[in-house]
This record gives structure tokens, C-alpha cells and sequence, in this order.
């Protein structure tokens, strides 16, 4: 079965590691997560951001999908389908179409505003049992059209907005989506601490988690982060396996050009990226 986030993610909280948020985008993706996680005996988050779920023809065709895909390949770990920087529309229709989790993000509204909405999201969601992340601050650079200025939160919003009850909290600390540039600073964890202080230790989300250095994504755990959010990383190493497949010839050997076969070598290189993750993460034999 799908369960919401709360238990796995306070559990990581408490244990200092942090589980996965990792994005899908089809089945192929769906497939090589889950069975990573089975792999690394890890729960996990699916990830969706709003234009994936668009892509994957709505809400409830993904639901069905990733519940339908679950059994088939008999996981036994605890999954959660969560709504990825969802607006106040989309996370009502996600919560509507049986997500197990949602992030509302409201940090491209004023404080008020977004306090607000955060406060009837996580009203709704916990009505219904499915855990809820919100946002303060911003994450830089942009994912799936959802651009962010990249301000640092601030803690005293990050408290009001804890106070609501939301299950974990994603806080701009400098992550940026995408790749990261050259001359990035690093991540701030100044600010990090300083919200985990001010907020009493709410579980912490780290956004862009492709590409951050391992002394930083160890640290940033260190001091609160029981979640991280990787969506690029995967999609390079998709792009890549997929290039050198084709680059090789392999498409036009036998059957290669067989779309089974075609994707298979992105789909492989998917799953061990994400073990390799929940290793990193400590996320791995937690289920
Ligand atoms: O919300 C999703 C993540 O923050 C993904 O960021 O694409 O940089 O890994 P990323
Ligand atoms: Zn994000």
C-alpha cells in the first residue's frame, strides 16, 4: 500500500538520515525508483511535479499507475506518492485524486498570503491523512516552470508556518534546482541551523538535490534535513545511458530499436543512481 510521508519522514528525523523525494515522469521512471527502493530495502518518496502529472495524463492516472505498478512488483517497502511544488489548485486536486502527500508552495505569494493557504492545505490534507510539506523562502532556478528568486527563509516565518502543524518544511538555504553553477556558495547552514532552532526541529527539506557535494548533503542532514528532493540527476543519467545506447548502434543490432529495449539501459542507470543515493542518504535497510 501507499502511505502518506509523516511516519517515514519523522522516523528519518529522529534516526539522522534522510529518505528521497525522487521525480517520475512515466513508467519507466516509476518502475526503476521502486525498485531501487525494494534494492536498497529503503522507503521512498515519487515525487510529481505538477507538469509530470499533466505529462502522465492527470493525477489519477498517475495514482493508478504507481498503485497498480506497487503490487505487480510486490514492494514490500513503505512508498509515498507526493505532489511536487504544488499551487493551491493542484494540491487540492492531488489530495482529491489520492496522493498520500503534498507540498503546497506558496513562496511566490507574500508571507500572509502564503500562511493562509498553507494553513487550509494542511487542514484538508491531515483530514484526510496525507502528510503535507510547505514552503518559506524560495529555491533558486527553475523546475518544470516553477521559477524561484532563491531568498534565504526566514526562520521566524519558518516557525509561524511549523506552528500550523505541517508535517516537514522545505526552506530556501541557497539550494538552487537544476544544475549547479560554477561559482554557486554553497549551501547556508547558518540559516539551516537557525531554522531548525527556530521551528523546534521540524523535519527540513532539501530541494535541488542533484549536484551537491556529499560533505554538504551529510552536513545539511546533520542539522535537520530528513528529506531531499533529486530530480535532475536522474534525468542526466536517463539522457546519457539512453545516448551511449544509441551512439553505439545498439538500436539498429537485432530488435534494439524495440522500445523495451531502447529505454532499458536509461531505466538501469536510473535504478542504480538511486541506490547509490539512499546509500549516501542512510536511507538504505530503514524500511
Ligand atoms: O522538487 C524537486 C527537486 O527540488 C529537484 O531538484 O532537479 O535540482 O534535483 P533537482
Ligand atoms: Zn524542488
Amino acid at each position: 500500500v501507499l502511505v502518506s510521508a509523516t511516519e517515514m519522514i519523522k522516523k528519518a528525523h529522529e534516526g539522522h538520515y534522510a529518505v528521497g523525494a525522487f521525480n517520475i515522469n512515466n513508467l519507466e521512471w516509476t518502475k526503476a525508483v521502486l525498485a531501487a527502493a525494494e534494492e536498497a530495502k529503503s522507503p521512498v518518496m515519487l515525487g510529481v511535479s505538477e507538469g509530470a502529472g499533466k505529462y502522465m495524463a492527470g493525477y489519477k492516472t498517475v495514482v493508478a499507475m504507481v498503485k497498480e505498478v506497487h503490487d505487480f512488483m510486490g514492494i514490500t517497502v513503505p512508498v509515498a506518492i507526493h505532489l511536487d511544488h504544488g499551487s493551491y489548485e493542484g494540491a487540492k486536486e492531488a489530495i482529491a485524486a489520492g496522493f498520500t502527500s503534498v507540498m503546497f508552495d506558496g513562496s511566490h505569494y507574500g508571507f500572509e498570503e502564503n500562511l493562509e493557504k498553507s494553513k487550509e492545505i494542511i487542514e484538508l490534507a491531515h483530514s484526510k491523512g496525507i502528510s503535507v510539506e510547505c514552503e518559506v523562502g524560495s529555491i533558486g532556478g527553475e523546475e518544470d516552470g516553477v521559477v524561484g528568486m532563491g531568498e534565504f527563509a526566514d526562520p521566524q516565518e519558518c516557525a509561524t508556518i511549523a506552528n500550523l502543524g505541517v508535517d516537514f518544511l522545505a526552506a530556501g538555504i541557497g539550494n538552487i534546482h537544476g544544475k549547479y553553477p560554477a561559482n554557486w556558495a554553497g549551501l547556508n547552514f547558518d540559516v539551516l541551523g537557525k531554522i531548525q532552532d527556530a521551528t523546534n526541529g521540524k523535519p527540513l527539506v532539501l530541494h535541488g538535490g542533484s549536484g551537491i557535494p556529499a560533505d554538504q548533503v551529510a552536513k545539511a542532514i546533520s542539522l535537520g534535513v530528513s528529506k531531499i528532493n533529486v530530480n535532475t540527476e536522474l534525468q542526466l543519467v536517463f539522457a546519457d545511458a539512453t545516448r551511449e545506447y544509441i551512439v553505439a548502434g545498439k538500436d539498429q543490432e537485432g530488435k534494439g530499436y524495440d522500445p523495451r529495449k531502447l529505454l532499458a539501459p536509461g531505466a538501469k542507470a536510473i535504478q542504480s543512481k538511486v541506490v547509490a543515493m539512499m546509500n549516501q542518504f542512510g536511507s538504505a535497510n530503514k524500511a
